[in-house]
């Protein structure tokens, strides 16, 4: 079969490769990518012979300017070419140790290379020398496996999933970018092979959990992680979520579903990695707070501040960053209750203020996974709480460009206090800052200097102390 290369850059290196009198393909990921008509900047190029050699004759030909990075100790070298991000690599043969994924490489040919390639899909090659040039090998049907939808490794899936355990993920993870269905074989080979996840480094995991995160869909992923049993080792915490248990015939919804359905929500309305996390984490203490009592049935108090107090260990086990994008996510499972209390009882400005205060700028955030949140199968419940929450949004707006509280900085500083009443910093400074903050969120005065001032002095006395 022919394909068409567009790329001028594809005639270089097959002009390059003709001069030196070795054959080269551009293979993998990129070619799966133009067939499925999905952009993809990273090219890979596989020389039968040097690839080294063949990146710094391309490099030449390409003109100044052109720099190839070498990487000896892998073979490789790399062009950065316009947004184009171009690998070269010799054919290998790889065969794997039990206890490591580090292969051991030896020099082979395209089909020994395409052979140790994870999935059909990301098998095929296309020719670039001018004899061969745009011609498509696909050893193992991966072109049909594409229009078939389907996930398929080019060997027995337990030689493919335990070289590389990580391609376990992988599987996982292009069923759910491509929404294509993994062969049973597969899965179960999957489900064989899960322990041996625990080889691969928690960073490389991450980022194929993320990569499902950031699908259309999430929820197709985790719940083969979750059938394949490749969940309970990389993220325990979310296998608890599953289940319902049932105390006098009253059962509770199970969480995981419904996790995995407020994630889906959630990623209608943002591409945002840690929003998706939030939704992913906004219920995560459920099952350690679970209660059955007498009078309410199933409750879950205080799950949003134990699931926040949970984030950041489970960033640290998941080797997700320790910086402001965690706060981010504690803060908005810490409040993910919070406009739901708003929407069901009378909206104060006062709530409204201490809800602006505590969210800040990811007050928007915080709507976006509340409406999320809502999960009812009861059309007539979920319609009243859209409704509710509108509202709450209307009055968020309303307060704000009266108040101006989001990222609100008090009138009155602890410097000021301490200046006003010469006094050093102590315990006072705290109480009568924490007053003034409390007083213009309740609305007892407004939010602007003087009144804050006035205020201040009145608490003083109170604590017996007198301006100089
Ligand atoms: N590959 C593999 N086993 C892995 C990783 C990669 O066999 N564990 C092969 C596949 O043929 C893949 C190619 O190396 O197509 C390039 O890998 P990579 O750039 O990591 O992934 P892509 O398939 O290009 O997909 P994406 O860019 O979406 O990560």
């Amino acid at each position: 079969m022919k394909t068409k290369l567009k790329e001028p850059v594809f005639k270089i290196i097959g002009q390059c490769a003709d001069e030196m009198g070795v054959d080269a393909y551009v293979i993998g990921g990129w070619v799966r990518d133009m067939i499925l008509h999905r952009e993809c900047k990273d090219i890979d190029v596989v020389a039968i012979g040097s690839g080294i050699e063949l990146a710094q004759r391309v490099a030449k030909s390409l003109g100044d300017g052109y720099h190839v990075a070498v990487f000896k100790n892998f073979g490789t070298a790399q062009i950065v070419y316009g947004d184009m991000d171009i690998e070269f690599v010799g054919a290998r043969k790889e065969s794997y140790r039990q206890e490591s994924r580090k292969p051991i490489v030896e020099n082979g040919t395209l089909e020994d290379d395409q052979n140790r390639r994870d999935f059909t899909i990301n098998a095929l090659a296309i020719g670039l020398n001018s004899d061969k040039f745009g011609e498509l090998l696909d050893p193992f049907g991966g072109y049909k496996d594409m229009e078939d939808q389907i996930i398929r490794t080019p060997l027995d899936p337990d030689i493919t999933y335990s070289d590389d355990p990580l391609r376990m993920m992988r599987a996982i993870r292009f069923a759910t970018q491509l929404d294509y269905v993994i062969v049973d074989e597969s899965l179960e080979s999957i489900n064989r092979n899960k322990e041996r996840i625990k080889i691969i480094s928690k960073e490389r995991i991450a980022d194929e959990l993320n990569k499902i995160i950031l699908a259309k869909k999430p929820s197709i992923g985790f719940k083969l992680l979750f059938d394949t049993g490749l969940l309970h080792y990389i993220f325990p915490q979310m296998v608890l979520l599953q289940g319902v248990e049932k105390i006098n015939g009253k059962g509770h919804k199970d969480n995981f579903y419904h996790t995995l359905e407020v994630l889906d929500n959630i990623c209608r309305t943002t591409d945002d990695l840690w929003l998706r996390w939030a939704a992913i984490l906004h219920d995560i203490a459920k099952p350690q707070t679970k209660r059955f009592e007498k009078e309410h049935g199933w409750t879950f108090h205080g799950h949003e501040e134990r699931g926040a107090r949970m984030v950041s260990k489970i960033f640290a086990e998941l080797k997700l960053p320790l910086n402001e994008k965690m706060k981010y996510v504690e803060k908005l499972v810490r409040l993910h209750l919070r406009p739901i209390v708003l929407a069901k009882s009378e909206v104060t400005d006062s709530a409204i203020r201490r809800l602006l205060f505590e969210a800040g700028d990811d007050v928007d955030d915080l709507m976006k996974l509340c409406e999320a949140d809502i999960t009812s199968k009861n059309e007539y419940k979920v319609e009243k709480y859209l409704k509710n929450f509108e509202l709450v949004r209307e009055k968020l707006k309303e307060v704000e460009a009266k108040d101006n509280i989001r990222n609100w900085q008090p009138p009155i500083s602890g410097e000021d206090i301490m200046k006003t009443f010469n006094i050093p910093a102590s315990r006072e400074v705290g109480v009568l800052k924490n007053a003034i903050r409390e007083a213009i969120l309740d609305g007892i005065i407004a939010n602007d200097y003087q009144q804050a001032y006035e205020f201040m002095l009145n608490k003083a006395k109170e604590l017996g102390l007198s301006a100089d």
